[in-house]
């Protein structure tokens, strides 16, 4: 009987982190998520599912959900993670918040959700990693390679620092054996985007947003064996809007 893989996907309450850990669960992986709520109803409940509740941007409780992961764990072998939550501060009525706008503690929740969370989180899986010979899958942004009409500043300049987070790590972690990959969204149909983005479809080569399954396929497919021979890459699932 094939082994039983183990993802833990941070933030997948709603949106692509919900598609992921169900695309992950029908394809027969155990899924580990977490969110500052309890599950939510519409996640699958069941042996192959687990969620730990934590707020990512109390970056000092970090080393708690660790932990609780361990539980969960109890000795079976991690394969992948997904650093999936993100947070996008957006000003009244849901503009953008530019480098001018909003206060420094906005800044340093949106690094500690968006960039700090990962760092932690790849760098106390990386052993667990190790041993199953597992990947680690970044979710950046197109908003973290040029400006972008609604997402702010801050989350723009998290995702860019992602990105860099996710060169270093597929650097200094191929010699034990872990790849890291990201995932680039362009505009997905979930809670995150703005009022006024589907004014941006006339743009998108395809001429529709993409949805959190089509996201999912992209992660899934970097934590699978048929990427094995890829690290430091960034695949963009975001219907040809990089052809302009
Ligand atoms: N949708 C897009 O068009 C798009 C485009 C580019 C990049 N992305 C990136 O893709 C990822 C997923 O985005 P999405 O569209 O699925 O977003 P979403 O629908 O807003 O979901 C965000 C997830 O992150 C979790 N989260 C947020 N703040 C958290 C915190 N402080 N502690 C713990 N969990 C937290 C949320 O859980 P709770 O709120 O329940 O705690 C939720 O599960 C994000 O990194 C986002 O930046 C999305």
């Amino acid at each position: 009987m094939d082994e039983r893989k183990t993802v833990f996907i941070t933030g997948a309450s709603r949106g692509i982190g919900h598609a992921t850990a169900t695309y992950f669960v029908r394809r027969g992986w155990r899924a580990i998520t977490c969110s500052r709520e309890v599950v939510p109803p519409q996640c699958p409940r069941n042996e192959r599912h687990a969620h730990i509740t934590i707020d990512l941007s109390e970056t000092h409780r970090l080393p708690e959900a660790v932990e609780r992961l361990g539980e969960l764990l109890d000795g079976e072998p991690l394969h992948a993670l997904v650093n999936n939550a993100g947070y996008s501060p957006k000003g009244e009525g849901g503009t953008r918040l530019g480098c001018l706008d909003g206060d420094m503690e906005t800044w340093q929740r949106v690094f500690a959700i968006n960039f700090f969370a990962p760092v932690f989180f790849s760098r106390a899986c990386a052993p667990l990693l190790a041993e199953s010979k597992g990947s680690i899958v970044n979710l950046t942004s197109i908003a973290g390679h040029r400006v972008h009409p609604f997402a702010g500043s801050a989350y723009s300049t998290s995702k860019a620092a992602l990105w860099a987070l996710t060169r270093e790590l597929a650097a200094d972690l191929a010699h034990l054996g872990i790849r890291a990959n990201a995932v680039c969204p362009g505009e997905i149909n979930t809670a995150i985007l703005s009022p006024g983005t589907e004014e941006l479809v006339e743009r998108i080569p395809l001429r529709r947003l993409g949805s959190p399954e089509e996201v999912a396929a992209a992660i899934y497919y970097l934590c699978s064996e048929e990427a094995s021979y890829i690290t430091g890459a960034e695949i963009p699932v975001n219907g040809g809007q990089d052809v302009y």
